[in-house]
């Protein structure tokens, strides 16, 4: 126990979502992967993933109507190069996930049987098991994982530092669930550690999702952008518990519509779209219902007994906590749902340090602008993953022993072996991943995240949280990793959102309740 061990291979990925699993199988083409989780294959937000995943395949649209869309839905902040890779690029992503096994859903005729969603104007939405394409895409990904030999899983390691010397990224400091020390050292570190909902208080995000990703990369010196723009989801089921169950956006799709206590609907005020309007229009406008003393529902009538079938996994969700779907309203709320900003990227993954990519909710490549639209996200996570591994091979020439000096004699390339301990993460002592008296740290940052940084803010607010944050950084100790990640990501959701002295988005100011024109978006970076 205790043992610092060192272990080398060509590539390490660091996460198994969408994004980290796609990667490891095709960094698996050209070298040896360390793939390293904190919890299970199943841990994160992936599985949790219900909508689809969005893809222009049905007769009449168009990578190009996709593209205009997800810019629609961005508010002006995409890159629209990289939103073109994604439009493009994807419908041979979902085509591949199709033949890997993923039992997408498909109409009689064998076509796939596409959905709508809010802000797309055609039906695009890709599907499995009805509700559950995010469960089916990583269990058919997970299962191809553990026929590759190339591959070795590290299931409760957990990443404490990403070794970077002169802005290069030579592998990374990781302790394992018996408080056992590693360090990995390869030719490329990626990064698809996913995203940071847990710092809310009210969240659909697994709670695996502390922010590891950015805080790790933050802490490297690698550069994060747009971490103002948090998505919140308009419909979680307002029961309150972690995480909070979410009622996926299809539901609309499908003709749900929101309603008041009064019963009567109000999305159409905000948008012509109405539920549909893209996910930002419709969480504020939930929000406002709300702070007016008003309870919110989704009103299912209009689909009717088609909703057990077509949402199995919703239903079961609801039925188990005493609510019927299909023949009373579901009470929703919006929660803490995605992380449009990041560790910025290229068009490959490449992150500003040498050796570092980065992948997924993680990751910055602009394609989700100010606000991402519905079930891209997954599409993000196999596009980019994929394009990640195939600029991987660039490193070849090199590699980790020849980086490092290491005898190769000491070592068993295939990774399993030990050689002598690493000087620069010798002297550094590890514990467990959180500490058992962390939950009061927890508490009061997510309360203050929720009630100081969300769906509505103001300056006295964010320098209050701010204020908070700082002070629970101090007083942690750093060897709690989990809730130091947590408190730096809020941080940087914070004093990104204080800079952006305008509305655009998912980031909306109370004091400043107006978009600057667009080609100021990107003057506020962190
Ligand atoms: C949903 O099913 O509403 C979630 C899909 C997404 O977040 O894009």
């Amino acid at each position: 126990v205790n043992k610092l061990s060192t272990i080398i291979v060509d590539y390490i990925v660091i996460g198994t979502g969408i994004a980290g699993l796609s990667c490891a199988l095709g960094a698996s083409k050209h070298g040896n992967v360390a793939l390293l989780t904190k919890g299970d294959f199943f841990a994160g937000n992936t599985p949790l993933a219900q909508g689809g995943i969005a893809c222009a395949l049905a007769p009449g649209d168009s990578p190009e109507y996709h593209y205009q869309d997800t810019l629609t839905a961005g508010a002006g902040g995409c890159n629209q190069d990289t939103v073109n890779i994604l439009v493009h690029e994807g419908i041979d992503r979902v085509l591949e996930l199709k033949n890997m096994g993923v039992p997408f859903d498909c109409k009689d005729d064998g076509s796939l049987d596409l959905a709508k969603e809010g802000a797309h104007s055609k039906s695009r939405v890709v599907s499995a098991m009805g509700d559950s394409t995010g469960r089916a895409i990583a269990e058919t990904l997970v299962k191809e994982v553990k026929q590759i030999s190339n591959i070795k899983v590290y299931e409760y390691t957990m990443v404490t530092k990403l070794l970077v010397k002169n802005k290069e990224c030579f592998g990374v400091a990781a302790v394992n669930q018996f408080n056992q020390q590693f360090t990995f050292l390869a030719k490329a570190t990626v990064l698809a550690a996913g995203g940071c909902g847990q710092v809310y208080l009210h969240t659909t995000n697994s709670k695996t999702c502390t922010g590891d990703g950015f805080a790790l990369a933050y802490q490297a010196g690698a550069e994060l952008v747009d971490m103002e723009f948090v998505q919140f989801h308009p419909t979680g089921l307002a029961l309150i518990e972690n995480p909070r169950i979410l009622i996926s956006e299809a539901v609309r799709g499908e003709g749900a519509l929101l309603i008041n206590s009064k019963g009567r609907r109000f999305m159409q005020q905000h948008h012509p779209m109405a539920e549909l309007a893209p996910r930002d229009v419709v969480a504020r406008g939930i929000f406002e219902e709300l702070a007016a003393d008003e309870k919110v529902f989704l009103d299912t009538t209009p689909i009717g007994q088609h909703f057990v079938k077509r949402f199995p996994y919703i239903t079961a969700a609801c039925r188990a906590r005493g609510l019927d779907p299909v023949n009373n309203y579901i009470p929703v709320t919006p929660v803490a749902h995605f992380m449009m900003g990041g560790v910025k990227t290229d068009h490959n993954g490449q992150t500003c340090i040498k050796r570092l990519f980065a992948c997924g909710e993680v990751a910055c490549t602009g394609v989700h602008g100010a606000n991402r639209l519905a079930s891209n996200s997954l599409l993000e996570g196999v596009v980019f993953g994929h394009r990640v591994a195939r600029s991987l091979i660039n490193y070849d020439t090199l590699t980790a022993i020849s980086l490092f000096n290491i005898d190769k004699s000491d070592t068993d390339y295939a990774g399993n072996s030990f050689i002598p301990v690493n000087e620069q993460v010798n002297n550094q002592t590890y514990n467990r991943f959180s500490k058992p008296h962390s939950s009061v740290y927890r508490n009061k940052l997510r309360s203050v995240m929720w009630q100081k940084v969300g769906l509505v803010r103001t300056e006295k607010q964010l320098s209050d949280a701010l204020k908070l944050i700082t002070k629970l950084e101090k007083q942690l100790p750093h060897d709690d990793y989990e809730t130091y990640n947590m408190v730096l990501t809020a941080k940087l959701i914070t004093e990104a959102a204080l800079k952006r002295q305008e509305s655009r988005g998912s980031h909306y100011r109370k004091d400043f309740p107006y978009a600057l024109p667009e080609k100021l978006y990107h003057q506020v970076l962190l």
